[in-house]
């Protein structure tokens, strides 16, 4: 394992454009359950619960359920864990040039991350569905509680948390950055991801295959890299990605692997600088 930590983090030394894409598994060390692993949300709750479709169904139904998920959840009081923070490091020597993030818990800004797509959007705010109006989570949550179901807008809307849900679009400038990184980085780190859910699934592959054919459409208008990026996956477990695309797959915590992954790199540098 040391090895493959060495050689990990001397391509991110050699790197000049490398990104991160993470899901609910670097949070799970702060807390926040993730969604398909062993004690993953969906073991608890039906997914299906989370489509856009059964939200408008019926909203007040689906706010009293938010209310106890969010209480089990998507803790407000979560704190970034050493995964986060390594992230954040690798942001602050100049090596990593963004994280394009799955999750909606804004752990990565929180340790300290400045270049963060939120692929999935996030849980900061409730966006009325007549107006378009955002109002923070906390209060749409507080009429909640008062039994407001669903909570509404000034203008009698109502509210919806702002995250994106199944069935729902990826917000338009989340999704051409990150497929513009996906197509000009030399080094893509997916941590903590099952990889199942497209079309975030699909960005380790735009990296590797620099298959642009329908990219032009999304107003993606780099040029991708003429080489494959080199994609490294930290994970406790195999994923789809592992035999296919990832080039190095690290099986461990992402809160011990990352941290040590950046002492290497903080090491190779330090020597570099000392020659
Ligand atoms: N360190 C490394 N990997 C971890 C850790 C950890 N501490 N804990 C869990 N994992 C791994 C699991 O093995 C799994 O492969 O993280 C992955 C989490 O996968 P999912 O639960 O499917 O989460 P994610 O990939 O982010 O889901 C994608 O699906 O439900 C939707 O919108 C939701 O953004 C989410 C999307």
């Amino acid at each position: 394992m040391r090895e493959l930590v060495k050689r990990v983090a001397e391509e991110l030394v050699s790197s000049d454009h490398a990104v991160a894409l993470t899901g609910a598994g670097i949070s799970t060390e702060s807390g926040i359950p993730d969604f398909r692993g062993p004690r993953g949300l969906w073991k608890k709750y039906d997914p299906r619960l989370f489509t856009y479709s059964n939200f408008v169904r019926d909203p007040g139904g689906f706010w009293r359920l938010w209310l106890e998920v969010r209480r089990e959840a998507f803790l407000a009081d979560a704190t970034p864990n050493p995964g986060h923070a390594a992230l954040a490091k690798l942001e602050q020597m100049g090596i990593l040039k963004c994280i394009i993030t799955q999750n909606v818990d804004g752990l990565h800004q929180k340790a300290g991350s400045q270049n963060v797509i939120e692929f999935h959007g996030n849980l900061r705010y409730a966006k009325c569905l007549s107006c378009g109006t955002r109002v923070s989570i906390e209060a749409a949550e507080e009429a909640a509680l008062r039994g407001e179901l669903p909570p509404r807008c000034g203008c009698g809307g109502v509210l919806k948390p702002d995250a994106v849900f199944f069935e729902e679009q990826i917000p338009q400038e989340a999704l051409r950055a990150a497929l513009e990184h996906a197509l000009v980085c030399d080094l893509m780190l997916v941590v903590g991801t099952s990889a199942v859910v497209y079309p975030a699934a699909l960005l380790p592959r735009v990296a590797k295959e620099r298959s642009t054919g329908f990219l032009w459409m999304m107003g993606v208008v780099s040029k991708p890299r003429d080489k494959p990026a080199k994609v490294v996956e930290v994970n406790l477990e195999p994923t789809p990605l592992t035999d296919s695309v990832a080039d190095y797959t690290i099986l461990g915590r992402a809160g011990e692997m990352l941290p040590k992954i950046v002492e290497e790199v903080e090491r190779i540098v330090g020597s570099r600088r000392g020659s």
